[in-house]
């Protein structure tokens, strides 16, 4: 077998309804057919429970972000066992939409991502450059220093997956190039393992940013690409079950 299975995972960001979990359908059924691949859906907080109904454990529902504390005053927040509770199995942190809006830092990111990693889920780690760090040419440095701040140094539980999303490549149709990816790719391998040992070939490594049917299968060509985090494109059955196809190969 393989060192590290493909994990698709869709982040739908601030869209979806009760209506559009009928999408899922689908998506579960291309799940089972593709065998070998993992499948996630991150909706909105208040579609995780029914989502997980609906996903009949074909795929797993997680969430897009998770306070560092497991309750307290902090209003408008949802705390890690929250969304255990609601059945999630994962979570995204430190996106780079968060980081921008919300503010977050890579301390920040970090403490959440801990926190989710305590409570057994697995914790997608969000990181990548700007379109003037990469254009200034400061790009691996740049994904390098992120990562030195956001991951933790330890866990016991759950399961770490990075996520390489450049910025520039978000929402906007511009897909990084194959040799783009796989530059950044090698690059946060080679830190996972410096920092990690072997317990950093074992970390599987996301791209996303304009992942598509129609390009999806050359990311996941490259190496160490162990699968996308997909946000347009996983909106729809007919645009994301292209993409779990192309990752089972
Ligand atoms: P798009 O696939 O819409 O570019 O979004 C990528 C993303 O931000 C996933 O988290």
């Amino acid at each position: 077998m393989h060192l590290r299975r493909k994990l698709v995972a869709g982040n739908w960001k601030m869209n979806g309804s009760l209506a559009a979990l009928a999408e899922l359908g689908p998506v579960a059924d291309a799940a089972r057919a593709a065998g070998g691949v993992d499948v996630a859906i991150c909706p909105p907080f208040t579609l995780i429970a029914p989502a997980v109904t609906r996903a009949g454990g074909a795929i797993a529902i997680g969430a897009q972000d998770c306070h560092a504390h497991e309750s307290g005053a902090h209003t408008g927040c949802v705390a890690v066992g929250m969304l255990k509770e609601a059945g999630a199995k994962l979570v995204i942190t430190g996106h780079s939409e968060r980081r921008a809006d919300q503010h977050e830092t890579d301390a920040e990111v970090r403490a959440k991502a801990e926190a989710a990693l305590r409570g057994g889920l697995l914790t997608i780690v969000c990181v990548g450059e700007t379109d003037a760090e990469r254009r200034a040419g400061s790009h691996v440095g740049r994904v390098t220093t992120m990562l030195a701040g956001s991951l933790p140094e330890d866990w016991e539980e759950g399961e770490l997956v990075v996520a390489y999303e450049p910025v520039w490549a978000i929402g906007t149709g511009n897909v990084a190039t194959p040799a783009d990816v796989a530059e950044m790719h090698k690059a946060i391998r080679t830190h996972l393992v410096g920092r990690f040992g072997d317990r950093g070939n074992r970390i599987r490594i996301l791209y996303g940013g304009s992942v598509k049917a129609d390009n999806a299968a050359e990311l996941f060509a490259v190496a160490d690409v162990d699968g996308a985090l997909v946000g347009g494109a996983s909106l729809t059955a007919a645009a994301f079950v292209p993409i779990v196809e192309a990752a089972a190969g």
